[in-house]
């Protein structure tokens, strides 16, 4: 059960005991194991989690890290499409665990196989063509395998927030439209970026025959944006920016790309976890930063830098909900059933599905950050 839903103080404490002891057993477990087995985790990641990884990134330098790996066991302290990408990526004798199975990603479960299959016969339709030959279908990393799979059979590629914009400008050199899934924002603030008008890029809603777009607007289109989104990042308003800027003239804004255009229009930097980070910890001693992203990295980062102020650009707690249900709890039994030599929550990737993941992967490895 979540910690921050406990409404009982007596069991709020029960379970910050049993985090405790939770702690020693992951220090206890990885003493035996040894290295044989590497902890990935997501700058998103709490605190008494993310402390146990042997390396902390982005999904960009995760995807790297994870490719890389020698250890036989990776455990993702992350959520589903990461660990899903961390086995088309490493190799066969590897097993990838997930602490805890309900650690999905909404936006990813805003698309599916069969939504993105209807879509790309509609397409089809309307263009009276494979629409493979006029249109690059691109997803966000995070997405399922068999949408990376979908991608890589049809030439595409993956992209992450980090090099969405590589991804955007090699497919549009390539072919007349780009098709771009999951997350609407990300696409709609990347195309803007390389200064495709808003009237050019047009909402996909699977839930509408066509999309909900006539065909003159779908032939009219550079960009098609599925109509998905980040239930963290799409919490962060305008109204927040100007509130910040109303009290601190002098603050800096930066958000992170999934969040909406009206926020990232009025940011003064935009930017992947990794970059957020970056930038923040190259500032100006004294500076003062309001970010937009999620909030356990947020306060990560205000701790590590006493001497400038960092905030959480929204008075509301910005928590990824589902990354959270990974606790010290569920790391502790993955690592004590490996050290009895069990396997729990392994992820697996069918074999169909691997081989063209892997390509539109490698694709997204390829394209600069
Ligand atoms: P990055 O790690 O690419 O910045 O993306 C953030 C995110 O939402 C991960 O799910
Ligand atoms: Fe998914 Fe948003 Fe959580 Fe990232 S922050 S894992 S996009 S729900």
């Amino acid at each position: 059960m979540d910690q921050l839903m406990i409404a009982d103080p007596a069991a709020e404490e029960t379970l910050i005991e049993q985090e405790a002891v939770a702690q020693k057993r992951i220090r206890r477990a990885r003493a035996i194991l040894g290295d044989e087995v590497v902890i990935l985790g997501h700058h998103y990641q709490r605190d008494e989690v993310v402390q146990f990884a042997d390396f902390v990134g982005d999904s960009y330098q995760l995807s790297v890290e994870g490719a890389r790996v020698s250890a036989r066991v990776i455990v993702f302290a992350g959520v589903h499409f990461m660990a899903e990408s961390a086995v088309i990526l490493g190799r066969e004798d590897q097993v990838v665990i997930l602490p805890n199975m309900k650690a999905g990603c909404s936006m990813a479960d805003m698309a599916n196989l069969e939504q993105v299959l209807g879509a790309w016969e509609e397409l089809g339709d309307v263009l009276m063509d494979d629409p493979a030959s006029r249109i690059m279908p691109v997803t966000y990393i995070n997405s399922a395998a068999n949408l990376k799979s979908f991608v890589g059979e049809h030439g595409g590629t993956v992209c992450t927030s980090s090099n969405a914009r590589g991804a955007m400008e090699m497919a549009l050199a390539e072919r007349d439209k780009v098709f771009f899934f999951p997350d609407q924002h990300l696409g709609r603030n990347t195309g803007r970026d390389m200064g495709i008008p808003l009237d050019e890029m047009v909402l996909w809603n699977p839930f509408e025959p066509y999309g909900g777009l006539s065909d003159e607007q779908i032939l009219n289109a550079r960009v098609l944006l599925w109509q998905g989104h980040c239930s963290v990042h799409q919490q962060f308003r305008p109204e927040h920016v100007d509130l910040w800027r109303r009290h601190h003239p002098e603050i800096n804004i930066i958000v992170h790309p999934e969040c909406m255009m009206e926020v990232v229009e009025k940011a003064d930097f935009v930017g992947s976890t990794a970059s957020i980070i970056r930038t923040v910890e190259a500032a100006e001693p004294g500076s003062k930063w309001a970010v937009g992203t999620e909030m356990h990295m947020v306060n990560r980062l205000k701790n590590d830098h006493p001497d400038r102020m960092v905030q959480l650009l929204s008075p509301f707690s910005c928590l990824c909900s589902t990354m959270y249900r990974i606790s010290p709890l569920d790391l502790a039994d993955v690592l004590e059933n490996l050290v009895e030599d069990r396997v729990i929550n392994q992820i697996t990737v069918p074999d169909d599905v691997q081989h063209n993941a892997r390509l539109a992967l490698d694709r997204m490895l390829s394209i600069p950050r």
